[in-house]
C-alpha cells in the first residue's frame, strides 16, 4: 500500500508505531504499562535510547494531531483558556483536597466536601473540570477517586512541592511579564523581574526565598522532583563529564541546594569527596536528609557565592542549574569569586540549559529549555544562553579561563559546559 501524503495519516501512523515500541518495551521488562489509573506506570527512568526517543516522538506527534483536529480557531479558544484548568489544580493543591480521597477507592462529594472543609457545590465544579485534565476521575457519578497524577500529588511531597510553587509562584509572576518589561525593558537587574511585582516586592527571589522557611523547604523539593524527571534528571547529567578523570579528586557544588547531584556522582564515583554549598538553612536541611552511607564523602556548608569560594584547589567547582538564575553581572561576579580558590587545571563544570538553533533538539526538550528560559527571565531577568553568549560570559568573567567542551547526553534539558583554568 502506497503510504500516505496525508499529514494526519501519518501523525496517526508515527503515534501508533512510536506507542507500541514503547509499550513492548515496557511489556518485555515486565513492568506495568502506563494508566491514567492509579497502579499502572509510576514514571520512565532509565530508558534506552531508541526508547526514549520513541517515546519522545509520541509525545510531539500527539501534540501536532491534536492542533490539526482541533483546527487553528478551536486550538487558541482551547489553548488560552487553559488557564482555567490551571485554577482547577491550584485550588485542590490550596485545600488539599487530595488528601481526603483515598488511594485505592472512592468517595463522594458530600463526603469529600465534609472532610475537606469545603463547599460542596465549589467542590465539584473544580473538580468536575480537572477531571478533563486527568486529575482525579469520577468512575460512577457523584464519587471521585485518584488518578495516576493526583495519587502523586498524596504520596510524593516532593512532586506536590515542585506544583505548588509551579502554579503559585511561578503561575503568578508569569502574569506580570509583559508589565515587568513595559516598567524595567530588558533589564540586567535581579530586582525589576516579574516576581518583583507579582510578590510586591524588593527582594531578589532567593532572598525572599529566606525568610519564607515553608516556600525555600518547598523552592528544595521542586528540585529534587525535577532531579528524578528524565529529562533533567542527576543520574543523567552526572554522564555529562568523564569524572573518573580527577580519580580520588574533590568536587565543590556552589549553590548545590540539598545535594541531589553530589549524591548522584557520589552513588558512581566512590572515591570523589564532595562539598555541597548553599544558603546556611538549606545546607542544614542537606545535611539533614544526607544517608548515613555518604556522610563522611559529603559534606554541607553555608557559603553565600557572592563571596570568594572558600575551599581553594578543588578539582571541580560544579554550577548547577545555579547561573541561569542569575543575569550576566552576577553571573561574572560568582564566577570570579570561584577563580579565587581554583588552581592551575581545576575546572568550573558548569551544568545548565544551552539554547539551541531552531531545531537542533527533539522538540520536547526545545520546549523545556525554552521554557526554562522564559521562567528565569521572570523570576531573576537571567535565563539559559546559547553557546556565543556563554562563551562570552566566561570570558568576560576572566580571561584565564578556557571552555574546553560543551556535552549534551541526549534526552536532558541541560549540557554540561566544561571550563579549565589556565593562568
Ligand atoms: C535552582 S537551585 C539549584 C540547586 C542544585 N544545584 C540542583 O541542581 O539541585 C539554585 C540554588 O542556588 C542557591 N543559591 C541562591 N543564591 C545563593 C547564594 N547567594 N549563595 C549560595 N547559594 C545560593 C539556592 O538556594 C538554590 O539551592
Amino acid at each position: 500500500m502506497a503510504s500516505s501524503t496525508r499529514r494526519l495519516d501519518q501523525l496517526a501512523a508515527s503515534v501508533s508505531s512510536s506507542a507500541a515500541i514503547l509499550g513492548e518495551y515496557l511489556e518485555s521488562r515486565n513492568l506495568p504499562q502506563p494508566s491514567v489509573n492509579v497502579g499502572g506506570l509510576a514514571g520512565y527512568s532509565g530508558l534506552p535510547p531508541d526508547i526514549s526517543t520513541a517515546r519522545r516522538s509520541l509525545q510531539e506527534s500527539v501534540l501536532e494531531l491534536a492542533y490539526l483536529a482541533s483546527g487553528p480557531q478551536e486550538y487558541m479558544i482551547r489553548y488560552t483558556t487553559e488557564y482555567v484548568g490551571i485554577t482547577a489544580l491550584r485550588w485542590i493543591y490550596h485545600f488539599r483536597i487530595f488528601e481526603h480521597v483515598p488511594l485505592d477507592g472512592v468517595v463522594s462529594y458530600k463526603e469529600l466536601a465534609k472532610l475537606a472543609g469545603q463547599d460542596e457545590r465549589t467542590l465539584k465544579r473544580i473538580v468536575r473540570r480537572a477531571i478533563l485534565n486527568r486529575f482525579f476521575i469520577e468512575p460512577r457519578p457523584g464519587y471521585i477517586a485518584h488518578t495516576s497524577s493526583t495519587a502523586l500529588l498524596l504520596k510524593d511531597s516532593d512532586v506536590r512541592d515542585m506544583v505548588g510553587l509551579m502554579i503559585e509562584e511561578g503561575f503568578d509572576s508569569s502574569t506580570r511579564y509583559s508589565e515587568a518589561y513595559e516598567k524595567w525593558g530588558p533589564s540586567n537587574s535581579a530586582t525589576e523581574t516579574a516576581f518583583q511585582l507579582a510578590f510586591q516586592t524588593d527582594l531578589k527571589y532567593f532572598d525572599w526565598l529566606e525568610q519564607r522557611p515553608e516556600n525555600l523547604r518547598r523552592f528544595g523539593g521542586m528540585m529534587k522532583a525535577h532531579g528524578t524527571n528524565e529529562s533533567y534528571s542527576s543520574e543523567n547529567f552526572v554522564k555529562v563529564f568523564n569524572w573518573s578523570l580527577i580519580g580520588e579528586g574533590k568536587v565543590v557544588d556552589i549553590g548545590g541546594g540539598l545535594g541531589h547531584m553530589s549524591i548522584a556522582i557520589a552513588k558512581e564515583f566512590p572515591n570523589i569527596k564532595f562539598v555541597v554549598q548553599d544558603f546556611p538553612d538549606t545546607a542544614k536541611q542537606g545535611a539533614e536528609r544526607c544517608s548515613e552511607e555518604l556522610r563522611d564523602r559529603i559534606s554541607f556548608e553555608g557559603y553565600d557565592f557572592f563571596n570568594p569560594q572558600p575551599v581553594e584547589g578543588a578539582d571541580i567547582y560544579m554550577l548547577k542549574a545555579v547561573l541561569h538564575d542569575h543575569p550576566d553581572p552576577d553571573v561574572e561576579k560568582i564566577i570570579r569569586n570561584t577563580v579565587t580558590a581554583m588552581r592551575p587545571g581545576s575546572r568550573i563544570l558548569i551544568i545548565d540549559g544551552v539554547l539551541p538553533e531552531p531545531g537542533a533538539m527533539h522538540p520536547v526538550e526545545e520546549r523545556a529549555v525554552r521554557s526554562l528560559d522564559l521562567q528565569m527571565g521572570m523570576f531573576f531577568n537571567a535565563g539559559e544562553r546559547d553557546p556565543e553568549q556563554w562563551c562570552s560570559v566566561i570570558a568576560n568573567s576572566d580571561p584565564r579561563l578556557k571552555v574546553k567542551s560543551i556535552n549534551r547526553v541526549p534526552g536532558n534539558v541541560s549540557s554540561g559546559i566544561e571550563v579549565v583554568f589556565e593562568p
